[in-house]
C-alpha cells in the first residue's frame, strides 16, 4: 500500500479510510486493552497516534515496537477521542522495519542536554528540537534561492579550492596531496609546492567573493551559496570552522542601495520562516526560547537603524561615561567586541543596526576607501542575540587605489592578477555582502549555539561524523 506522509495524514478528514504511514516510534504507552504509539516520520513536528487493540495484536507482537524503532503501520483513519490530535489510526497491519534496543538506544528520555546531543549528532535529527531546526534550515535555503531568483540574481558557483585568501586574515586550511612525512624544501627552508597537485599552494576558500565580483562584472547580479572554511581558533557559540555563506554581488549599486538590499533580503527570509515554518517555530518558541516569535515579528516590522562606526563609537563612549561597564575598551580604530555590538542593538536601539564606514585597518583590502582616506564603505548588519550576521561593502573599483592598498598590505600581487583585471577592463562600481547562513539560523530558531543549527558541526578539535 502507498505510504501517506504524516504531515498529509493529519490533514485528512475522510472517516474510516485505510492508510499506511511509516516512521520512527517516539513513544508507546497504554494499558492491558489498548496501546498508543506516537509515530513521527520527519515530515512534520507532529506525531500521528496509532491505536492498537490488544485483542487483535497480542502484546507479545508489539514487543519490538519501542522508542526509536521503525515501523510501517496500516489502519483506518478515525476521529481521535483524546485531546491533542484530530485524527488517529486504528491499526490493522503492522510491519517492524528496524528495532532499537531500549537498553542501548540513547534517545529514550526527554530533556537531554544540547551538549550531550552533540555527541550523538547522527541521531539528534530524530528529536523534536533538531527536526524543527533542520526543517527550518531547509526552508531558509529555499527562501534564499527564491529571493534572489525573484529579484533577477543568478546563482553562480565559485570554487571551494582556491589559491587566494579573500579576507587576508590567514585563516585558511591547506589542501595538499604532498606526503607530509617527506616534504621537499628549497634552500630557504620553504616548502616547494611545484610538485604538489595544483603546482602551487592551495587552500579551502574563506569566501567566494572575489570570484563573485568577476561574475557580477558580466552577469550584473549574482549570488553564491556554498560552504566556506575558516581555521580561526574561536571556540565561541557563534563560530564554526566550516559554515555556509550566501554572497550576493551587484554591479552599479552604491552604499545606500547595498544597505537596502541587506535589509530587504534578511526581512524576506524571516518573513518566510514566519509564514512557512509555523509549527516548528511554535515548538521552538514554547520549549527553546519564549521570546522567539515576537522577536522575529519585530525584525520584520521595524526599520533597521543605520549608523556609522564613528557614531557607534560615540554612543558607546557616552554609555561608558554614564557608568556602563564593558570588558573591552572601545576606542576609535578598534574592532567592536560582541558586547559592544549587543549593547547598541539590544540596549541602546532595541533594533537591528546596519553599521557602516569602518576604519580601513580593521577591514579587508577590497573595500572602497572614503574621501577621508581613513574609513571604508563597509556595511555590516548587527542583530539582537547574534551580533554580526552580515558583512558587506562597496568594493574599490579604482585600479590605482586598489593597487596602492594591496601594496600597503603587502598582499602578493602575482596571485591577484585575475582579480585586478576586472578593474582594468570595464571596471564598474559594485557592492556585495556575505550572510552567514548559520548565524541567520541562530536568529530564526532561537538556538543558543551555532553547533546546533548545522547537522555536523566542525569546530576546533571536533570533526566527528
Ligand atoms: O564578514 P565576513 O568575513 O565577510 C566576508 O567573508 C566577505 N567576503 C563577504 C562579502 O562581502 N561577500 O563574513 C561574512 C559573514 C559574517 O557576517 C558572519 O555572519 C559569517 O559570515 N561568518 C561566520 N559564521 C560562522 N562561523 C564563522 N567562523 C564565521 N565567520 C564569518
Ligand atoms: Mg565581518
Amino acid at each position: 500500500m502507498k505510504r501517506t506522509e504524516i504531515i498529509n495524514a493529519l490533514q485528512l478528514t475522510g472517516e474510516g479510510q485505510l492508510i499506511n504511514v511509516r516512521g520512527w516510534v517516539r513513544s508507546r504507552r497504554g494499558n492491558k486493552n489498548v496501546s498508543f504509539i506516537a509515530l513521527n516520520d520527519g515530515s512534520t513536528i507532529k506525531n500521528i497516534q496509532i491505536v492498537v487493540d490488544l485483542a487483535q495484536f497480542p502484546e507479545e507482537n508489539l514487543k519490538p515496537v519501542t522508542t526509536g524503532s521503525c515501523i510501517s503501520a496500516t489502519g483506518h483513519l478515525v476521529a481521535s477521542q483524546g485531546s491533542g490530535q484530530a485524527v488517529e489510526i486504528q491499526l490493522t497491519e503492522l510491519e517492524v522495519y528496524g528495532t532499537a534496543d531500549p537498553e542501548q538506544y540513547p534517545l529514550q528520555k526527554k530533556g537531554l542536554s544540547m551538549e550531550y546531543l552533540r555527541t550523538i549528532a547522527h541521531l539528534r535529527p530524530r528529536t523534536n528540537t533538531f527536526g524543527a531546526v533542520f526543517r527550518i534550515r531547509h526552508n531558509m535555503a529555499m527562501a534564499i534561492h527564491q529571493y534572489f531568483h525573484e529579484h533577477g540574481f543568478f546563482y553562480f558557483h565559485t570554487p571551494i579550492i582556491t589559491a587566494s585568501d579573500c579576507e587576508g586574515a590567514g585563516q585558511m586550511f591547506q589542501v595538499t596531496t604532498k606526503n607530509l612525512y617527506n616534504l621537499k624544501k628549497d634552500e630557504e627552508g620553504k616548502i616547494d609546492y611545484s610538485d604538489d597537485f595544483f603546482g602551487k599552494q592551495t587552500s579551502l576558500t574563506v569566501s567566494g567573493q572575489l570570484e563573485g565580483e568577476l561574475a557580477a562584472m558580466a552577469l550584473g547580479k549574482i549570488y553564491t551559496f556554498g560552504p566556506t572554511f575558516r581555521a580561526e581558533n574561536s571556540n565561541t557559540p557563534r563560530h564554526l570552522a566550516e559554515f555556509w555563506m550566501i554572497e550576493p554581488e551587484v554591479a552599479f549599486i552604491q552604499k545606500e542601495e547595498l544597505m537596502d538590499l541587506e535589509e530587504d533580503f534578511i526581512k524576506y527570509c524571516v518573513r518566510w520562516a514566519l509564514e512557512k515554518c509555523q509549527d516548528d517555530l511554535q515548538f521552538l518558541n514554547q520549549f527553546v526560547d519564549k521570546g522567539l516569535i515576537a522577536r522575529l515579528e519585530s525584525v520584520v516590522n521595524t526599520e533597521f537603524i543605520r549608523l556609522t562606526y564613528t557614531e557607534g563609537i560615540n554612543i558607546l563612549q557616552e554609555a561608558v561615561k554614564n557608568g556602563k561597564k564593558f570588558e573591552f575598551p572601545c576606542e576609535w580604530g578598534e574592532d567592536l567586541a560582541s558586547e559592544h555590538e549587543r549593547y547598541l542593538v539590544e540596549e541602546h536601539f532595541g533594533k537591528p543596526v546596519i553599521m557602516s564606514d569602518y576604519p580601513k585597518d580593521i577591514k579587508a583590502f577590497y573595500m572602497k576607501i572614503n574621501e577621508d582616506d581613513k574609513t571604508v564603505q563597509g556595511t555590516d548588519v548587527l542583530f539582537p542575540q547574534i551580533g554580526e550576521i552580515i558583512g558587506g561593502s562597496v568594493r574599490e573599483e579604482s585600479l590605482d587605489k586598489l593597487n596602492a592598498e594591496i601594496a600597503r598590505r603587502e598582499i602578493p600581487m602575482k596571485d591577484m592578477w585575475w582579480y585586478l583585471d576586472t578593474r582594468r577592463f570595464g571596471a564598474a562600481p559594485h557592492a556585495g555582502f556575505g550572510l552567514g547562513f548559520e548565524r541567520l539560523l541562530l536568529f530564526v530558531t532561537g538556538m543558543q549555539n551555532i553547533r546546533d543549527v548545522i547537522p555536523f558541526p566542525r569546530t576546533p578539535k571536533t570533526a566527528e561524523f
